[in-house]
Protein backbone atom coordinates (compact mmCIF):
# COMPACT_ATOMS: atom_id res chain seq x y z
CA UNK A 1 0.00 0.00 0.00
CA UNK A 2 1.86 3.52 -1.13
CA UNK A 3 0.44 6.10 2.04
CA UNK A 4 1.68 10.12 1.04
CA UNK A 5 2.88 12.59 3.79
CA UNK A 6 5.42 15.10 4.31
CA UNK A 7 8.69 14.81 4.50
CA UNK A 8 10.61 14.62 7.72
CA UNK A 9 14.49 14.43 8.81
CA UNK A 10 14.77 10.61 9.35
CA UNK A 11 13.76 10.64 5.82
CA UNK A 12 17.09 12.15 4.28
CA UNK A 13 18.86 8.54 3.48
CA UNK A 14 16.36 7.15 1.70
CA UNK A 15 15.16 10.34 -0.16
CA UNK A 16 18.52 10.31 -0.80
CA UNK A 17 18.85 6.73 -2.42
CA UNK A 18 15.75 7.29 -4.54
CA UNK A 19 16.51 10.20 -5.68
CA UNK A 20 19.88 8.72 -6.97
CA UNK A 21 18.03 5.79 -8.56
CA UNK A 22 15.34 7.81 -10.35
CA UNK A 23 17.43 10.35 -12.19
CA UNK A 24 20.83 7.94 -12.71
CA UNK A 25 22.79 10.81 -11.01
CA UNK A 26 23.35 12.48 -7.83
CA UNK A 27 22.54 15.98 -9.01
CA UNK A 28 19.13 15.99 -8.12
CA UNK A 29 20.21 14.34 -4.88
CA UNK A 30 22.38 17.31 -3.88
CA UNK A 31 20.09 19.64 -5.33
CA UNK A 32 17.40 19.30 -2.51
CA UNK A 33 19.56 19.15 0.22
CA UNK A 34 21.08 22.17 -1.03
CA UNK A 35 17.47 23.50 -1.48
CA UNK A 36 17.13 22.83 2.31
CA UNK A 37 19.90 24.29 3.40
CA UNK A 38 19.53 27.81 1.90
CA UNK A 39 15.50 27.67 3.32
CA UNK A 40 13.89 27.47 0.07
CA UNK A 41 12.08 24.43 0.32
CA UNK A 42 8.11 25.46 0.95
CA UNK A 43 6.93 22.01 0.77
CA UNK A 44 8.14 18.28 0.72
CA UNK A 45 6.48 15.20 0.24
CA UNK A 46 7.12 11.40 0.48
CA UNK A 47 5.31 8.98 -0.56
CA UNK A 48 5.78 5.41 1.06
CA UNK A 49 5.27 1.39 0.10
CA UNK A 50 5.65 -0.03 3.59
CA UNK A 51 8.37 1.19 5.16
CA UNK A 52 10.23 2.64 1.54
CA UNK A 53 10.47 6.13 0.29
CA UNK A 54 9.15 5.24 -3.11
CA UNK A 55 8.38 8.64 -4.40
CA UNK A 56 9.43 12.23 -3.59
CA UNK A 57 8.46 15.88 -4.89
CA UNK A 58 9.89 19.25 -3.52
CA UNK A 59 8.67 22.68 -4.50
CA UNK A 60 10.99 25.68 -3.68
CA UNK A 61 10.49 29.36 -3.38
CA UNK A 62 10.93 31.39 -6.76
CA UNK A 63 10.35 35.32 -7.16
CA UNK A 64 8.92 36.40 -10.03
CA UNK A 65 10.99 40.17 -11.31
CA UNK A 66 9.85 42.63 -10.75
CA UNK A 67 7.58 41.89 -8.07
CA UNK A 68 4.55 43.49 -7.12
CA UNK A 69 3.71 41.27 -4.35
CA UNK A 70 1.44 39.82 -5.80
CA UNK A 71 2.87 36.84 -7.31
CA UNK A 72 3.83 34.01 -4.98
CA UNK A 73 5.31 31.76 -6.77
CA UNK A 74 6.52 28.05 -6.07
CA UNK A 75 9.25 25.96 -8.39
CA UNK A 76 8.15 21.83 -8.65
CA UNK A 77 11.49 19.92 -8.29
CA UNK A 78 12.34 17.80 -8.49
CA UNK A 79 10.12 15.15 -8.98
CA UNK A 80 10.87 11.36 -8.79
CA UNK A 81 9.84 8.15 -8.29
CA UNK A 82 11.89 4.88 -7.61
CA UNK A 83 11.58 3.19 -11.16
CA UNK A 84 10.70 -0.43 -9.20
CA UNK A 85 7.61 1.50 -8.82
CA UNK A 86 7.06 4.06 -11.74
CA UNK A 87 3.66 4.15 -13.69
CA UNK A 88 1.66 3.17 -10.67
CA UNK A 89 0.28 6.59 -10.51
CA UNK A 90 2.80 8.24 -7.62
CA UNK A 91 3.75 10.67 -9.29
CA UNK A 92 0.60 11.97 -10.40
CA UNK A 93 -0.80 11.42 -6.66
CA UNK A 94 2.56 13.58 -5.16
CA UNK A 95 1.34 16.36 -7.60
CA UNK A 96 -2.16 16.18 -6.62
CA UNK A 97 -1.65 16.07 -2.94
CA UNK A 98 0.66 18.63 -2.93
CA UNK A 99 -1.25 21.57 -4.90
CA UNK A 100 -3.99 21.80 -2.41
CA UNK A 101 -1.61 22.29 0.20
CA UNK A 102 0.67 24.63 -1.65
CA UNK A 103 -2.65 27.20 -2.44
CA UNK A 104 -3.27 26.50 1.41
CA UNK A 105 0.30 28.07 2.65
CA UNK A 106 -0.62 31.11 0.04
CA UNK A 107 1.25 29.98 -3.15
CA UNK A 108 -0.15 31.45 -5.84
CA UNK A 109 1.70 29.63 -8.89
CA UNK A 110 3.68 26.94 -10.23
CA UNK A 111 6.61 26.81 -12.09
CA UNK A 112 7.86 23.14 -13.49
CA UNK A 113 10.53 22.35 -16.23
CA UNK A 114 9.72 19.36 -17.79
CA UNK A 115 7.95 16.65 -20.27
CA UNK A 116 4.88 18.41 -21.26
CA UNK A 117 3.47 15.25 -21.98
CA UNK A 118 2.99 14.81 -17.87
CA UNK A 119 2.60 17.78 -16.39
CA UNK A 120 0.32 18.96 -19.15
CA UNK A 121 -2.40 16.17 -17.14
CA UNK A 122 -2.13 18.21 -13.76
CA UNK A 123 -3.21 21.59 -15.80
CA UNK A 124 0.26 22.90 -16.25
CA UNK A 125 0.47 24.77 -19.33
CA UNK A 126 3.48 26.10 -21.50
CA UNK A 127 1.28 28.79 -23.01
CA UNK A 128 0.35 30.63 -19.34
CA UNK A 129 4.55 30.55 -18.94
CA UNK A 130 5.12 31.93 -22.27
CA UNK A 131 4.99 35.82 -20.99
CA UNK A 132 7.52 35.06 -18.70
CA UNK A 133 10.96 35.43 -18.73
CA UNK A 134 12.52 32.58 -18.01
CA UNK A 135 16.17 31.17 -17.72
CA UNK A 136 15.69 28.32 -20.07
CA UNK A 137 15.35 28.39 -23.51
CA UNK A 138 11.82 28.83 -24.64
CA UNK A 139 9.86 26.00 -25.84
CA UNK A 140 7.28 23.33 -24.16
CA UNK A 141 9.06 22.53 -20.85
CA UNK A 142 8.58 25.88 -19.11
CA UNK A 143 5.27 25.68 -18.14
CA UNK A 144 2.96 27.09 -14.96
CA UNK A 145 0.00 26.63 -13.67
CA UNK A 146 -2.25 28.80 -11.50
CA UNK A 147 -4.01 28.12 -7.90
CA UNK A 148 -5.11 31.47 -7.51
CA UNK A 149 -6.55 32.36 -10.67
CA UNK A 150 -5.40 35.23 -12.86
CA UNK A 151 -2.19 35.11 -10.51
CA UNK A 152 0.20 34.80 -13.49
CA UNK A 153 -1.40 35.10 -16.69
CA UNK A 154 0.26 38.01 -19.19
CA UNK A 155 2.99 38.27 -16.27
CA UNK A 156 6.16 39.50 -17.97
CA UNK A 157 7.96 39.00 -14.87
CA UNK A 158 11.44 37.74 -14.97
CA UNK A 159 11.43 34.16 -12.98
CA UNK A 160 14.44 33.87 -10.49
CA UNK A 161 15.07 30.11 -9.12
CA UNK A 162 16.29 29.91 -5.35
CA UNK A 163 20.33 29.90 -5.20
CA UNK A 164 20.82 26.26 -5.25
CA UNK A 165 19.77 25.45 -9.03
CA UNK A 166 22.68 27.79 -10.03
CA UNK A 167 21.14 29.64 -12.87
C1 LIG B 1 8.37 11.20 -14.17
C2 LIG B 1 8.03 10.30 -12.97
C3 LIG B 1 8.12 11.12 -11.70
C4 LIG B 1 6.59 9.81 -13.17
O1 LIG B 1 6.23 9.07 -12.01
P1 LIG B 1 5.19 7.87 -12.09
O2 LIG B 1 4.75 7.55 -10.71
O3 LIG B 1 5.77 6.77 -12.92
O4 LIG B 1 4.02 8.58 -12.92
P2 LIG B 1 2.48 8.22 -12.90
O5 LIG B 1 2.30 6.78 -12.57
O6 LIG B 1 1.76 9.24 -12.11
O7 LIG B 1 2.13 8.47 -14.40
C5 LIG B 1 2.57 7.53 -15.34
C6 LIG B 1 2.25 8.03 -16.72
O8 LIG B 1 3.09 9.14 -17.02
C7 LIG B 1 3.85 8.84 -18.17
N1 LIG B 1 5.16 9.41 -18.00
C8 LIG B 1 6.07 9.13 -17.06
N2 LIG B 1 7.17 9.88 -17.25
C9 LIG B 1 6.93 10.64 -18.34
C10 LIG B 1 7.67 11.60 -19.04
N3 LIG B 1 8.92 11.96 -18.68
N4 LIG B 1 7.10 12.17 -20.11
C11 LIG B 1 5.87 11.84 -20.50
N5 LIG B 1 5.11 10.92 -19.87
C12 LIG B 1 5.64 10.34 -18.81
C13 LIG B 1 3.89 7.35 -18.28
O9 LIG B 1 4.08 6.95 -19.61
C14 LIG B 1 2.52 6.97 -17.76
O10 LIG B 1 1.58 7.14 -18.79
P3 LIG B 1 0.25 6.24 -18.84
O11 LIG B 1 -0.56 6.64 -17.63
O12 LIG B 1 -0.39 6.68 -20.11
O13 LIG B 1 0.71 4.85 -18.81
C15 LIG B 1 8.95 9.07 -12.90
O14 LIG B 1 8.90 8.40 -14.14
C16 LIG B 1 10.41 9.41 -12.59
O15 LIG B 1 10.77 9.53 -11.42
N6 LIG B 1 11.24 9.55 -13.62
C17 LIG B 1 12.67 9.82 -13.44
C18 LIG B 1 12.89 11.19 -12.86
C19 LIG B 1 12.26 12.28 -13.70
O16 LIG B 1 12.40 12.33 -14.92
N7 LIG B 1 11.50 13.19 -13.02
C20 LIG B 1 10.77 14.25 -13.68
C21 LIG B 1 11.59 15.45 -13.93
S1 LIG B 1 11.89 16.40 -12.47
Amino acid sequence: MISLREWEPEDQPATRRLLIRAFGQPDEANLVEALRSEGAVILELVAEAGQQVAGHVLYSALSVEPADGSVRAAALAPLAVDPDFQRRGIGGALIHMSLPMLAHTGVDAVIVVGDAAYYTRFGFSPELAATLQSPFPPGDHFMALELAPGSIEGCRGKVCYARAFGL
